[in-house]
């Protein structure tokens, strides 16, 4: 377990990290300690250092091991919180091996220590002979800054279940199909207090009427599960649902992805992980606020049960949707989830996060994630939410001329529409299955759940855990 605490006096630490930036005459060395740095300066021009985000330069130190100088880009009075939390972070990804760092780049402890744990992260559970040649990350960090105890303390809870999501997001489909995703998460909601949770398996599914989970999971050996986790504090000031995709794998069914990049198909139910993991953290840290996430948990494959293109199913509560298209089954899903979510009276908004659309990649790239919604005044507060949290959403609209071309003369409403704006389309989708009045917001996170890239600030190559943050920071 990673440990965070504030520099006291000095400690015998590996590493002390320090940010570099770039300056009209040449580099400075941010730091909150003092460093001998004329030597220093030398010695970093030198090398070529520049100062750019995220390049590390290790210079042997006297008090530690190493001093790591991270860069923060060009030099300025005042710098963001997200350059201080990447910088930290890109610090401690490359200090694994290490057991224990000084962060002292600036006072922004919160920043710093998000940034040095969320850094902190590795995942070898699936190795064999290669594990024990795996540097773990480190495990004792010490922030050189001024703030309380507690921050420190929700610090460290809202990094644990980032990295759960993560977890759940690097494990192969092999292993973590529906049932297993449903017992990992029971297993975790058991140990937090005020946690209720129900799992529903494929027969009561049928019975039920969630034709949506059903009809995408049929095609599957593995069968499909509903999870609902509660979280109802006594005085609670609002109360939200937070639904998740949860495809375990999505090879497309009888419309087939092709080979290439089908593998980060594992990553399709990031943002059923996400949904649990933020709950399981609000409970954690005892915000007064009620929280339902629902995980509705299939896995997309071809057989001679899978759904064929023009089947009509009935999602939960009666509507009919003509699936045209297999592959846009995440929609089918969420649809269940979001109808049986709304039986909550209570509930003053909705938030869906799903690895839904390709087109949203084609727009927005692997960087930032869209946000769609039918009440612009929510939207602007989650944005504001993403400015303290540092994640990267962009709104995107959903125009009401796109949704005719969801209609079909055969039922209710078909899959797929017109393919031009294919992310916008999906959420129009959506949209039919919210009531009119209530508070929506739909975050589609394709292509940024998994980093297919190279490590960078406070993000690992494979799963990033994107949203898990900002849906804890909504909550407060
Ligand atoms: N899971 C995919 C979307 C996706 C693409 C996630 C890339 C992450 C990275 C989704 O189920 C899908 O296949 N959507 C189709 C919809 C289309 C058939 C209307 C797509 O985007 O091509
Ligand atoms: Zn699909
Ligand atoms: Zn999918």
């Amino acid at each position: 377990m990673l440990k965070l605490k504030y520099l006291e006096k000095s400690v015998n630490c590996d590493a002390l990290v320090v940010g570099l930036a770039k300056g009209p005459k040449g580099l400075e060395i941010i730091s909150t300690l003092k460093l001998d740095e004329k030597e220093i300066l030398q010695s970093l021009t030198d090398l070529g250092a520049t100062g750019k985000a995220d390049e590390v330069i290790k210079l042997p130190g006297t008090a530690t091991k190493v001093i790591l100088f991270t860069g923060l880009g060009k030099a300025s009075k005042e710098y963001s919180s997200e350059t201080i939390r990447r910088a930290a972070g890109i610090a401690a990804q490359n200090l694994h091996g290490h057991k224990s760092a000084i962060f002292a780049i600036e006072n922004d402890a919160k920043a710093m220590a998000e940034g040095a744990a969320l850094g902190s992260y590795s995942f070898t559970d699936f190795r064999g002979h290669s594990k024990k040649d795996q540097k773990a990350p480190l495990s004792e960090i010490y922030i050189d800054a001024d703030g309380d105890a507690k921050l420190l303390k929700e610090v460290e809870i809202e990094v644990k279940w980032t990295f759960f999501v993560r977890d759940l997001v690097n494990m192969p489909p092999s292993f973590l199909n529906p049932k297993k995703f449903a017992e990992l998460v029971s297993a975790k909601a058991k140990k937090v207090s005020g946690v209720k949770i129900k799992v529903w398996d494929e027969k009561q599914l049928k019975s039920q009427g969630f034709g949506g989970i059903i009809g995408v999971g049929q095609g599957s050996a593995n069968p499909p599960r509903l999870v609902h986790l509660s979280y109802k504090p006594a005085k609670a000031k609002r109360t939200i649902a937070y639904v998740g995709k949860g495809i375990t794998f999505d090879t497309g069914g009888l419309a087939l992805k092709p080979a290439l990049n089908m593998d980060e198909m594992k990553g399709d139910m990031a943002g059923a992980a996400s949904v649990v993991g933020a709950l399981l953290a609000i409970a954690e840290l005892k915000l007064p606020i009620a929280i339902d996430a629902w995980a509705p948990l299939a896995e997309n494959m071809v057989s001679d049960t899978a759904t064929r293109p023009s089947d009509v199913i009935t999602i939960y509560g009666g509507k009919t949707v003509e699936v045209l298209n297999p592959d846009a089954e995440g929609r089918l899903v969420l649809a269940d989830a979001i109808v049986k979510a709304q039986e909550n009276k209570n509930l003053d908004a909705i938030v869906d996060v799903a690895t839904l659309t390709g087109a949203k990649v084609v727009a927005l790239g692997t960087r930032y994630s869209a946000i769609m919604t039918n009440n612009d005044e929510l939207c602007a507060e989650f944005l504001d939410v993403t400015d303290v949290t540092g994640e990267q959403f962009w709104q995107l609209p959903l125009p009401e001329e796109l949704r005719a071309s969801l209609d079909t003369p055969i039922a209710d409403i078909a899959n797929i529409g017109e393919r031009m704006g294919g992310a916008l389309v999906a959420g129009l989708f959506l949209k039919e299955f919210i009531a009119n009045e209530l508070p929506w917001l739909h975050l589609d996170i394709a292509g940024v759940e998994l980093n297919t890239g190279k490590a960078h600030g406070h993000t690992p190559v494979g799963a990033t855990g994107v949203s898990v943050r900002s849906l804890i920071e909504m909550a407060k």
